[in-house]
């Protein structure tokens, strides 16, 4: 069993980036998103994907690279900012002039945005074969919430995805192969449950960035399994993913350096502290999601974690639990004003 060196009473958001690599399974550690889609690539070719989140340093914007090289017949990439989309687009396509990549602008913050781009979707394809919800925020400082009255982390990681997910599940299903939900969790997911009483921290009161943080990171996990709970036996798979640490993104944008060197995620030089994080390259990250979207040896595991390209054992128990994951389901659909039973 790999060794996680979770140590509740020292600092969490620490402790939950310090893990051995796991092993097992035909990927690992240091495989590529290039070198795993190369070797995935029939399930990638002539199928349409859609990806959450890119931005041009981006775990996601890497994933959507990989996958363009394998000819997708129509690759979405759905985020805030269609600026950062369109400079991802640009970089991928280079000179050729190609159809076959699309920007579609979501705003995960804001669910009338969310059901506007589920539309828009749905006008731009009948069929989708793997959605990558990758977008997500990080330990923002202040606590806030939506226009909806959700906390930031657990609106945009989670709830977001969740009603984008559900909105577009007609043409999920339509997926002649089956198609897979990868939901992009974090070790972070080690630090809290989901507090299902008590999503907002008291409205605040109690507020701490990190936590708010892992707890939405579990709802992503918990996502994967209730997924798999509610359309396993209509050939839908859904995995969750942890990429690992990788500092080049934009994730850490509200992190100043004095605390990411307190923290020791960077040393006293101000460089990623890789003496006490295993951090990967974003290519190592990324090709966790193509591993999860298309790897079909590992179908049966429909539900579970994956990190360093394998089914990960150390995943924390509390967010793989089949009751929190039926609890969370009613919890979303209760702060999206609509229900999703797939019977
Ligand atoms: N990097 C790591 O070490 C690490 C470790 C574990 C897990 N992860 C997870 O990996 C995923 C990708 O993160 P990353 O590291 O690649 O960071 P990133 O570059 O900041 O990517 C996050 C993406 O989410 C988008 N986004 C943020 N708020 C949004 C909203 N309201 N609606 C739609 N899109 C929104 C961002 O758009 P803008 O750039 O336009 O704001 C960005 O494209 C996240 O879920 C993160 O939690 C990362």
């Amino acid at each position: 069993m790999p060794e996680f060196n979770f140590n509740p009473t020292s600092d969490i958001a620490t402790s939950a980036l310090t893990r051995k690599p796991v092993s097992g399974g035909r990927f690992n550690v240091h495989t590529t998103s290039d070198q795993a889609a190369a070797d995935l690539a029939s399930g990638i070719t002539d199928k349409t994907v859609i990806i959450t989140g890119v931005s041009p340093t981006g775990i996601g914007a890497d994933a959507a690279r990989a996958i363009f090289q394998q000819n997708p017949k129509l690759l979405i990439l759905a985020s805030r900012s269609l600026e950062n989309i369109n400079a991802v687009i640009n970089e991928i396509r280079g000179s050729k002039s190609v159809e076959n990549v699309k920007p579609l602008l979501l705003d995960l913050s804001d669910l009338t945005s969310v059901r506007k781009a589920a539309d828009e979707l749905l006008r731009m394809t009948a069929v989708v074969d793997a959605l990558i919800n990758n977008a997500g925020v990080m330990m923002v400082p202040n606590f806030k919430t939506t226009s909806e009255g959700i906390e930031w982390h657990f609106a945009i990681n989670h709830v977001g995805h969740f009603l984008f997910t559900n909105l577009i599940m007609p043409a999920l299903l339509k997926s002649q192969d089956g198609a897979c939900v990868v939901s992009v969790s974090s070790a972070a997911h080690r630090g809290s449950i989901v507090h299902f009483e008590d999503i907002n921290f008291n409205e605040g009161k109690n507020y701490e960035k990190f936590l708010a943080y892992a707890q939405s990171k579990s709802a992503n996990l918990l996502f994967s399994v209730g997924l798999t709970q509610k359309l396993g036996k209509k050939n839908l798979r859904s995995f969750g993913v942890d990429p690992g640490g990788i500092p080049t993104t934009g994730i850490s944008r509200d992190i100043s350096m004095e605390e990411r060197i307190e923290r020791g995620w960077w040393d006293k030089n101000g460089n990623p502290n890789t003496e006490l994080i295993p951090y990967k390259s974003v290519e190592q990250g990324s090709a966790n999601y193509i591993v999860a979207a298309f790897d079909r040896t590992i179908d049966d595991q429909s539900g579970a974690c994956i990190t360093d390209s394998a089914i990960d054992p150390t995943t924390a128990p509390h967010a793989l639990d089949p009751e929190s994951a039926k609890k969370l389901w009613a919890l979303s659909e209760k702060l999206v004003g609509q229900e999703f039973s797939y019977n």
